[in-house]
C-alpha cells in the first residue's frame, strides 16, 4: 500500500496553483517536519524514498509511520488517522501542497542527482510544523535557476542538508560541479520542450 493523495475529493478540486507562496493546508494528521526532520534529525529520504530514483518524491506509506508509532505514542489522539489507515489498509488522505499544472513536466531525480538540494525549492522544511509552499514555482522562477544553475549546485552528499553552506566560494564550487554533472548548456536549459513535452 503506497502513500497517496486524495484525488477527486473536495480538497483537491481547487487546484493549488503555482505562485501560492505560503499555502499550507490543514492535514488529517498534525505531522510535524520540525519534529521529525528537525529535532529528531531524520533524513528526508527515510520517508521520501523515491526522490532520487523517480520523478515523484511521494508521501510515505502508513507502514513507515508505524515503524515507530506502533510503540511510540501508540495511543496518541493525534495518530488516530494513522492507526485507522493501518487497520483498513486505506492510505492517509494527505492534502497536496505543491502542485504544478499538468502541462509542465517536472522530475525530482533529475534535480537531486545533479546537485540541487531540497531546500532550494522547498525552503527550511525542517523548521515547519506544517508544510507550506516556500517558493513561487512559476515559469520565471524555474528559468532563473536554469539560466545560472551554478549558483545553486552543491555536492551530492549535501542534497538533503537544510543548513548547508559552501566551504569555498560558491562560484568556484558551482562551476566545477556544473562540469562534473555535465549540466546542459543554457540554450538547452531554457528550451521550451524541456518542461513542456
Ligand atoms: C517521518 C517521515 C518524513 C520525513 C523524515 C520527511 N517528510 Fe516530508 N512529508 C512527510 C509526510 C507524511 C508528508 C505529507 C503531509 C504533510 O504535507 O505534512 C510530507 C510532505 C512533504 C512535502 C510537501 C508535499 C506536498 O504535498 O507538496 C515536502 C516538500 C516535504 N515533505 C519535504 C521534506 C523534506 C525536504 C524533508 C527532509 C528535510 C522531509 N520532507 C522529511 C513525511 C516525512
Ligand atoms: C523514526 C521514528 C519515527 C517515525 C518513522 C515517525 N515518527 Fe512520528 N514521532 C516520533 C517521535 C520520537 C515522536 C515524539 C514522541 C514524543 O513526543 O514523545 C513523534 C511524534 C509524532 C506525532 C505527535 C504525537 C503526539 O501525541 O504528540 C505525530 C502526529 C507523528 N509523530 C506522526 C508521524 C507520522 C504521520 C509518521 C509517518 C509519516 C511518523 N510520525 C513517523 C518518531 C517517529
Ligand atoms: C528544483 C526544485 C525542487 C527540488 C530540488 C526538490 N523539489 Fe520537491 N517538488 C518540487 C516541485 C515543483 C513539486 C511539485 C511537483 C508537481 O506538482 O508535479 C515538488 C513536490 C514535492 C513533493 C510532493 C510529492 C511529489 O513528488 O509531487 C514532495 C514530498 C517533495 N517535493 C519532496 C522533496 C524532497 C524530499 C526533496 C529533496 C530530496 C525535493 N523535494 C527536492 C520542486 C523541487
Ligand atoms: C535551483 C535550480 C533549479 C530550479 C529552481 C529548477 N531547476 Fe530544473 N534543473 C536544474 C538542474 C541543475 C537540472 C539538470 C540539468 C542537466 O542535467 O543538464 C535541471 C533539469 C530539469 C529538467 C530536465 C529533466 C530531465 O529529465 O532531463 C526539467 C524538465 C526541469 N529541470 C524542470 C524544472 C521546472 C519545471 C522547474 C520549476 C518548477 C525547475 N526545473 C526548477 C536546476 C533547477
Ligand atoms: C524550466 C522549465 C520551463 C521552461 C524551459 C519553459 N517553461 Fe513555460 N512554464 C513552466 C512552468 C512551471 C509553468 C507554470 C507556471 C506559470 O504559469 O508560471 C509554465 C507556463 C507556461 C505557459 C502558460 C502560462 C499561463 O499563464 O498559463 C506558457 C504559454 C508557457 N509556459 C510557454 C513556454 C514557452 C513558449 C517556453 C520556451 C520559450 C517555455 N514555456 C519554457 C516552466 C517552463
Amino acid at each position: 500500500m503506497g502513500g497517496t493523495y486524495v484525488i477527486g475529493m473536495g480538497v483537491y478540486i481547487a487546484h493549488p496553483t503555482t505562485q501560492r507562496v505560503g499555502y499550507a493546508p490543514t492535514q488529517p494528521v498534525p505531522f510535524s517536519h520540525a519534529l521529525h526532520a528537525g529535532e529528531l534529525g531524520m533524513d528526508c529520504r527515510y520517508c521520501h524514498n523515491t526522490v532520487e530514483d523517480s520523478a515523484q518524491a511521494s508521501v510515505p506509506p502508513t507502514q513507515t509511520c508505524m515503524n515507530c508509532h506502533t510503540n511510540i505514542r501508540g495511543q496518541s489522539e493525534k495518530l488516530i488517522a494513522v492507526r485507522e489507515s493501518y487497520g483498513t489498509g486505506l492510505p492517509v488522505e494527505w492534502v497536496r501542497v505543491h502542485d504544478l499544472p499538468d502541462f509542465v513536466y517536472f522530475n525530482h531525480s533529475a534535480h537531486v542527482n545533479r546537485g540541487v538540494g531540497c531546500v532550494s525549492c522547498h525552503g527550511r522544511i525542517d523548521k515547519m510544523e506544517r508544510v507550506n509552499q516556500d517558493q513561487p514555482l512559476t515559469m520565471g522562477w524555474c528559468l532563473s535557476c536554469h539560466r545560472e544553475p551554478e549558483k545553486s549546485l552543491r555536492p551530492l552528499t549535501e542534497i538533503t542538508k537544510m543548513d548547508y553552506v559552501p566551504l569555498e566560494d560558491q562560484a568556484v564550487i558551482g562551476a566545477s560541479l556544473k562540469k562534473e554533472f555535465k549540466i546542459r548548456e543554457r540554450d538547452k536549459m531554457t528550451d521550451c520542450s524541456l518542461c513542456h513535452r
